[in-house]
């Protein structure tokens, strides 16, 4: 069983990091092989709407996330976590979600056929959980639309200093369990 977990943060081993590897730690325990990438780090552009998607599977690009391809059709499970940034995801992460046409058809069908699950998550400086939910629904009514079992959202929140996510033990927690359901 194979889990990649993307974390669309610029800020190396901050929050977005850490919440992404607790949810792949929890999935690891249950007995998957747990992948952590970072689109800030990997050799990996925007879509151009070549449209080469529409006709073949995976990507013309030719970059690193392109030779993800083949794996990712046929993942049981992936992981993506966003810090909020002005309200909606980071950039890295809209730059990820945007290279996931190809699991559309043309008719706007799901290519994935395992139904992957979907573990969604966020951290945000703003201290109320309530805030972003509306988005954090929205984003996952996208990620349904193309044919992912998601589950419901986990956000981490306050969390302005790098490691700030650490004082917040039972979400860590929660993140591994998240994990762990991906798997079971
Ligand atoms: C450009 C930018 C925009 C941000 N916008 C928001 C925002 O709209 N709402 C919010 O609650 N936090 C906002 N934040 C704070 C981050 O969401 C928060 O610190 C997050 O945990 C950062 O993730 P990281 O630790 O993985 O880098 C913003 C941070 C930056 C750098």
């Amino acid at each position: 069983m194979v889990v990649f977990g993307f974390s669309g943060s610029p800020r190396q081993n901050a929050n977005t990091d850490r919440l992404v590897r607790a949810v792949l730690a929890g999935a690891a325990t249950a007995g998957a092989d747990a992948r952590f990438l970072r689109p800030q780090d990997m050799d990996m552009r925007p879509c151009r709407a070549c449209m080469w998607c529409r006709e073949n599977r995976g990507c013309a690009i030719g970059d690193e996330f392109s030779l993800l391809w083949p794996e990712l059709y046929e993942a049981d499970a992936l992981v993506i976590g966003s810090p909020v940034y002005m309200w909606q995801m980071s950039a890295q992460t809209k730059m990820l979600v945007d290279r996931l046409y190809p699991v559309l058809n043309p008719d706007f069908s799901s290519r994935l056929a395992k139904k992957p699950k979907l573990a969604l998550c966020f951290t945000q400086g703003h201290p109320d959980g309530d805030f972003f939910k509306p988005y954090f629904e929205h984003t996952a009514q996208m990620l349904r639309f193309l044919g992912f079992e998601v589950l419901p959202p986990l956000a981490a929140v306050g969390t302005r200093a790098p490691d700030a996510i650490e004082a917040q033990p039972e979400l860590l927690e929660k993140a591994r369990r998240l994990g762990r359901s991906l798997v079971e």
